[in-house]
């Protein structure tokens, strides 16, 4: 059977890895996909860097519009990334009928509903397994190998460079800039590596994450986001001696009243998998009605683990290529007129355990006023430590762990106490999961 010919935008880290695993395992992939899949183009604005990489055996060129138009190509792998350009290259390919492999997570919690309906319509495929956790086929576990299941909750560690953080602040003291520079380095991080450390990578993937597992919409815009960027170390070392390591979750929730969307710092208990999943690694754990807890680890960023991500989908668009639409695994996972108008919960009624950390001066009834406070907004308190003073200071860290309460009742209670004078600066609050 003729080869499929594949067309390339961006031959970057995860370009780079992807022509390579292409042309490594060029026969193991045709094994699997029954033809030869071979990249015939490729566009770099970096043109002579492409040439270099590809040593003759593809068509370079500086303008990516001339691949996602040229005629002799079935499947256009947009490695771009942004919103953009990127955003125009995806929509022009797919009107002109190719289909579309793309780890681009921020243009589709963006655009991807439109650019879903586009394909639809146009009866073209659009595979993203590499939008989510790298090398982890979490998309293909959602989309197929968990549809039996109504999900309940996903939690995971989706982006590298802030677990890689959290885990040298931790191990070895590191300061966080010193540890971010590091994951720039090795090329985990985002252009914009705010992007990486204030959650907003996180909830891109999230905002994907959610839509394939209750059938909704990508509603980017709802994500509550909130970085590590303010964490420190003095609290990464008492969540510890608590019993609790601090990741960077995002956290997807099936509620009574609706659907949770939420990325943020969190309290993990120690002895859970997901606490121990260090460095660059991520994971993900989803929750099925029938299969329990199920969790999915390993490289979520970095040039070959991603690659090998975009080169399944590159096999998968192979196999179906001549199938009917109709018999195609559905975008998000559900027929795209079955998609549900549950509605995203705000951040203020969400319901989970915090972590507070209270600077207090050393006096009696300082205490009594703050849980009378909490006590007030039914905020019940399930542990509480008074840490030591340093020699000769009068003010102390209280340190707090409470039963689930309403966010909107924590922040009323925290307002509240950040008022009382004998409550120095801002109280510390980091939400708390038991993940069972
Ligand atoms: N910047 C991302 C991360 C890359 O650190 O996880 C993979 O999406």
């Amino acid at each position: 059977m003729k080869a499929i010919h594949a067309g390339l935008l961006g031959i970057g880290t995860v370009g780079g890895g992807t022509w390579d695993v292409l042309n490594r395992n060029a026969g193991e992939i045709r094994r699997r996909a029954g033809r030869a899949i071979r990249i015939a183009r490729v566009a770099d604005k970096d043109v002579k860097k492409a040439r270099r990489l590809v040593d003759g055996k593809a068509q370079v060129t500086g303008s990516a519009w001339d691949v996602v138009r040229a005629p002799d190509i079935d499947i256009v792998i947009e490695l771009i990334g942004g919103t953009g350009i990127a955003r125009d290259l995806v929509l022009e390919a797919i009107a002109n009928g190719k289909h579309v492999v793309t780890a681009n997570k921020a243009l589709l919690a963006k655009h991807g509903n439109r650019i879903f309906a586009a394909a639809q319509k146009k009866g073209v495929m659009v595979a993203f397994e590499a939008s989510v956790g790298g090398g982890i086929p979490i998309i293909k576990a959602l989309r197929e190998g968990l549809a039996a299941n109504r999900i309940e909750w996903i939690a995971g560690i989706i982006n590298g460079t802030s677990n890689f953080i959290l885990s040298e602040m931790r191990d070895k003291g590191v300061a966080f800039d010193v540890a971010l520079a590091d994951a720039q380095a090795r090329g985990f991080a985002e252009t914009d590596p705010t992007f990486d450390i204030e959650g907003i990578d996180a909830a891109h993937k999230l905002t994907i994450l959610s839509a394939l597992a209750f059938g909704i919409p990508m509603q980017f815009a709802r994500v509550y986001t909130e970085g590590i960027s303010k964490l420190t170390q003095q609290d990464i070392g008492y969540a510890e001696e608590l019993g609790y390591r601090i990741k960077l979750l995002g956290i997807t929730r099936r509620a009574a009243k609706g659907i949770e969307l939420r990325v943020h710092p969190t309290l993990v208990p120690t002895r859970r998998l997901i606490a121990n999943v260090e460095g660059v690694m991520n994971a993900i754990l989803v929750k099925g009605d029938a299969v329990g807890p199920t969790l999915y680890y390993g490289a979520g960023a970095g040039g070959q683990p991603t690659a090998s991500a975009v080169v399944a989908d590159l096999v998968d668009v192979t196999r179906l290529i001549t199938a009917d639409p109709g018999h195609r695994v559905p975008h998000l996972a559900f027929q795209p007129d079955q998609l549900s108008a549950t509605p995203v919960l705000p951040m203020g009624e969400v319901q989970t355990s915090y972590y507070l950390r209270l600077h207090v001066l050393d006096k009696p009834g300082v205490l009594a006023r703050i849980t009378r406070i909490l006590a007030d907004s039914r905020i019940s308190i399930e542990a509480m430590v008074q840490k030591e003073p340093a020699a000769g200071e009068k003010r102390v860290d209280i340190v707090m762990l409470t039963h689930l309460a309403i966010e909107k009742n924590v922040n009323a209670a925290l307002a509240r106490i950040e008022k009382l004078p004998t409550v120095v600066g801002k109280v510390t609050r980091i939400r708390v999961e038991e993940l069972l």
